[in-house]
């Protein structure tokens, strides 16, 4: 983009004032900032606008949805496994770790997977969670495709890393890197931030993105040719998850339902998670802080919670209905967020308190766009431990004390 086409364009947006310090900038970053604006997705200023006027949408009609408890799993787990390890050795099978996030809670300068959580050796987040599909390749006898989002923040020392630990015993070949799009933080008043004098100040777009960046890659034909039918999509703080777990992929593929969520019961009925539950007659997730007091305390005659079961970010879609849905727009969330920022004097800003706001997409709004959902109940203190601060709740000493449980050496 040339720099008149910019200016039109910035005009038109009402967003003039990132050109302020063009002259001060080399002909490199003048092209970099020429780039960023020609990539500026104007749609994100009418998401911000209606935001600003409207708040966030509107939740549909709500009612709970159960699961497939732990003993009605235990029944039947030799069948689901033997379904789940004959599609894995199928091929149909494959992992999409999102690693794109900032990891801003945790305070670490690199991504979050470099992070050691060892004691007395190093035991990094990425190694776990690589030891945990290595138990599954070793059963099926078959590796499993292995996806890892990235951001533009973190790529390169995501890839460095796994090459430099040579892939923590995994086949390098079955590993495939791709990175998710980013989007610009705008102040109270719907302009758009500069974090340098020439670079608008973005951030990775949320990890609903993850499909559409995925297919950007060109990994679509991948997935048709290797006959990948399911895809496993987990975050990358979780030390204890399991991954591809061929139990879950056999219940979610003989439910016949179009994905599947892993879900916790409630540790109590405050519990701050996001819960999976029935939004106008199709699968949804509630946020603890959308639910009414009436929805937190309902019981079901037998005395469970009605709204009992909290999503870990672990879920199984399926690639052709994915891809029917690739053109839908998915709700984007703004979140008010800390975003440094170069002020009207050229003087660089690191605000203490939120002063921005953000656009993102979350992977849990496209378990709504399916028809149906399969609530599979995992064991807390097996399968969760997520390490989002340096300590307190869901943290480094938590995550810990979780593995030591699970007989992980730290
Ligand atoms: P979180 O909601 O914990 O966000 O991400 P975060 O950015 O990692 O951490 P904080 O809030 O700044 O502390 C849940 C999962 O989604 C991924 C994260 O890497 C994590 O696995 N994610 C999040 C992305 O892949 N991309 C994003 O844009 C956001």
């Amino acid at each position: 983009m040339n720099l008149n086409d910019a200016k039109a364009k910035l005009e038109s947006l009402g967003q003039s004032h990132l050109l302020r310090y063009f002259d001060e900038l080399d002909s490199t970053e003048q092209d970099a900032l020429l780039d960023q604006i020609e990539a500026l997705d104007p749609t994100l200023l009418d998401v911000f606008a209606s935001f600003r006027h409207e708040g966030d949408a509107q939740r549909g009609k709500l009612e709970p949805l159960g699961a497939l408890t732990l003993s009605d799993i235990a029944e039947s787990r030799d069948r689901f496994e033997n379904a789940g390890l004959d599609a894995i050795r199928q091929g149909k099978v494959g992992a999409v770790l999102l690693a794109g996030g900032m990891g801003t809670r945790l305070g670490f300068d690199k991504p979050k997977g470099m992070y050691n959580i060892g004691v007395t050796r190093p035991l990094y987040i990425f190694e776990c969670l690589i030891n945990n599909l290595l138990k599954v390749v070793e059963k099926a006898g078959a590796y499993v495709p292995l996806f890892v989002m990235t951001s533009e923040k973190n790529d390169e020392d995501t890839r460095e890393f796994f090459e430099e630990m040579k892939f923590f015993g995994y086949n390098p070949e079955y590993v495939h890197f791709f990175v998710q799009d980013m989007a610009p933080a705008v102040d109270p008043d719907g302009k758009i931030l500069l974090e340098e004098k020439g670079r608008i100040a973005t951030s990775p777009n949320g990890n609903g993105g993850w499909f559409s960046s995925l297919v950007k890659a060109g990994f679509l034909p991948l997935l048709q040719r290797e006959g990948i039918e399911w895809l496993n999509i987990f975050a990358v703080d979780n030390v204890l998850q399991k991954i591809a777990d061929p139990c879950f992929v056999g219940a979610t593929l003989l439910s016949g339902c179009e994905c599947g969520a892993k879900v916790v019961a409630k540790a109590d009925p405050e519990e701050r998670v996001g819960v999976l539950c029935l939004e106008d007659g199709a699968p949804s997730i509630v946020e603890y802080y959308e639910m009414t007091d009436e929805m937190i305390t309902r019981r079901e005659p037998d005395g469970t919670l009605s709204y009992n079961y909290g999503v870990i970010l672990n879920y199984l879609f399926r690639v052709d209905k994915l891809t029917a849905l690739m053109n839908d727009n998915m709700q984007v969330h703004v979140v008010n967020k800390k975003v440094p920022y170069i002020d009207e004097s050229g003087a660089l800003q690191k605000p203490s308190s939120p002063n921005a706001y953000k656009f993102e997409t979350l992977v849990l709004d496209m378990i709504h766009m399916q028809k149906s959902c399969l609530s599979y109940e995992v064991v807390r203190g097996r399968e969760f431990a997520p390490i989002k601060n340096p300590d307190g709740v869901d943290s480094v000493v938590s995550a810990r004390a979780l593995l030591e449980e699970n007989g992980v050496t730290l």
